[in-house]
């Protein structure tokens, strides 16, 4: 296997530990004689840390990505950037401005970041979960009511938060509504913020994505059940040019983010 295989293979084992759908859907897919090509995978960081976007575009590009596009997504105090490689999945990652949020969530996230080890990253880093002690559920509940993703990277950490099926990829070619219906159909829920479809053909990007997973975490005051990863379904459409559109469309990944809320 290559490097970068390596690297998604661990990526994906590490998510099923925590996203049993996953598995599901890929039988799902499976058994309509499907194999799955990912569109990209996406992955949650904290700002101004050992471990932010800064620190981790270096990484990427050692497995062959480049930097492609700059997002900004204000109303969750996020950015995010795209990367690219050919032959790979696109990789989405996003970044949580700290200084944005109330003190009380600035001084309990300090806490956490400060407990980040500053080391030589290597692809690991990104299935190595979270670099600090589990919070309190008070405290995750308390950063959750004021940002769900801060609640959410709190616990969960650098992973992969979702896994996304290349529609285009499969040999039944479906719409994102068809293949909405296959996993409803398989029992799995639909995020419908936004519309059970994100995007239109016009924004030549339409997705969709499954709400996570409940799983059960251990906290200090014992154990609790939320939310972890999900899986998502993108669709691209021709540009101008012919070519299928590359990008991201911010509107629809602002409704995507909300897949982990509780
Ligand atoms: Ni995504």
């Amino acid at each position: 296997m290559s490097r970068t295989d390596t690297f998604f293979d661990a990526l994906w084992q590490h998510y099923l530990t925590v996203t049993p759908q996953a598995r599901g859907i890929h039988q799902l897919l499976a058994a309509r004689g499907e194999t799955v090509q990912n569109d990209h995978v996406a992955f949650r960081t904290f700002d101004d840390c050992p471990i932010d976007m800064a620190h981790l575009t270096p990484v990427l590009e050692s497995l062959g990505y480049r930097f492609e596009q700059h997002y900004d997504f204000s109303a969750k105090k996020l950015v995010a950037g795209s990367y690219a490689c050919p032959g790979q999945p696109k990789i989405f990652l996003s970044e949580l401005k700290r200084s944005e949020l109330s003190a009380s969530a600035q001084a309990l996230l300090g806490a956490m970041v400060a407990q980040i080890p500053e080391t030589t990253l290597d692809p690991s880093i990104f299935y190595s979960g979270r670099s600090w002690a589990m919070p309190t559920y008070q405290a995750y509940s308390a950063l959750a009511d004021e940002s769900e993703y801060a609640g959410w990277l709190s616990v969960w950490g650098l992973r992969a938060n979702h896994f996304t099926v290349d529609l285009n990829a499969l040999n039944a070619d479906p719409s994102v509504q068809t293949m909405n219906e296959w996993i409803r159909q398989a029992g799995f829920s639909i995020n419908t913020a936004g519309g059970e479809v994100k995007g239109t053909p016009a924004d030549l990007l339409e997705q969709s994505s499954t709400l996570a997973d409940r799983v059960s975490v251990e906290f200090p005051e014992g154990s609790q059940e939320i939310p972890s990863c999900f899986y998502e379904f993108a669709r691209r459409h021709p540009d101008a040019s012919g070519q299928l559109y590359q990008g991201f469309v911010a509107a629809n990944a602002n409704k995507i983010f909300e897949s982990t809320h509780r």
